[in-house]
């Protein structure tokens, strides 16, 4: 990866963009209020990144990072993004997206009503199941911390797993979009399992600074996941 696109420049899409320029990459990263907005981030960052319209972020470098609340997604410019491996760190949350009934009916994964919003891309899941804070903290962890990654062309999730990769994260094959439940929100795969404390991080959870979970330790948390009762979900 030398150029990598980002569409989000909220908690998520500001870690990775921090990371991304640290490993000497160009960032395109874009918002919902415009490039002006995004003064002061770029500033931050450095040389190494711009900002730009979400069009600009879908065609800059190979595979973009969507990573804007489902609700956004029916305002992106479909086209931009056709024919693409979007990288994408979505999850649902009820509160913030409403209800949304075949997810609340579990008929599909997040991961498969994002494809179904974007269907001339192809879906591959990676960065929803870990903190925004603990991102920073574990990249190019000793050992080095392990990612899900989840998605149907084993073409593209090789690509975004090397992306991951040169962001300083090893990665877990979690298998299908379908499959993609096991490192969703309330499952055994999700944010708490990088807490270096659990109940510190249920009390205070900004507190918490994270702690490495090699690729082996997540293969068997994925392996003994459990598909959460998004129906019954309050947050
Ligand atoms: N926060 C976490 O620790 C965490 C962890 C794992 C996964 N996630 C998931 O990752 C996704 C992003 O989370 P986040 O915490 O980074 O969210 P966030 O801090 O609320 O940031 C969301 C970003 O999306 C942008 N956006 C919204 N609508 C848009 C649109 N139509 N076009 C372009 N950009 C748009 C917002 O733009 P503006 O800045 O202009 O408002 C903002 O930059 C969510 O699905 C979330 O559930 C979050």
């Amino acid at each position: 990866m030398t150029r990598l696109g980002i569409i989000g420049s909220g908690s998520i899409g500001s870690a990775v963009a921090r990371l991304a320029v640290a490993a000497g990459h160009e960032v395109l990263i874009a918002n919902s209020r415009g490039p002006e907005s995004l003064t002061d981030l770029i500033a931050e960052l450095g040389p190494g990144a711009r900002a730009g319209t979400v069009r600009d972020a879908a065609e800059f470098g190979d595979i973009p990072l969507l990573s804007v609340p489902l609700g956004a997604y029916g305002n992106l410019p479909v086209d931009a993004f056709a024919g693409k491996t979007v990288l994408s760190t979505g999850n649902y949350y009820p509160h913030r997206d409403g209800r949304i009934a075949q997810l609340d009916s579990l008929d599909s994964t997040t991961a498969e009503y994002e494809q179904a919003l974007l269907p001339d891309t192809t879906i591959v899941k990676a960065f929803n199941n870990i903190l925004f804070h603990h991102i920073p903290n574990l990249a190019n962890s000793t050992p080095r911390t392990a990612l899900p990654i989840a998605g149907d062309d084993a073409d593209a999730k090789a690509r975004v797993a090397a992306i991951v990769n040169a962001l300083g994260f090893d990665t877990v094959d979690a298998g299908t979009l379908a499959e993609s439940w096991s490192f969703e929100p309330e499952s055994g795969a999700y944010t708490p399992i990088y807490a270096a404390d659990q109940a510190a991080l249920a009390a205070d959870y900004l507190a918490d600074p994270g702690a490495p979970v090699p690729a082996d330790r997540l293969r068997e948390l994925l392996d003994a996941s459990h598909r959460p009762d998004v129906a019954a979900r309050q947050f």
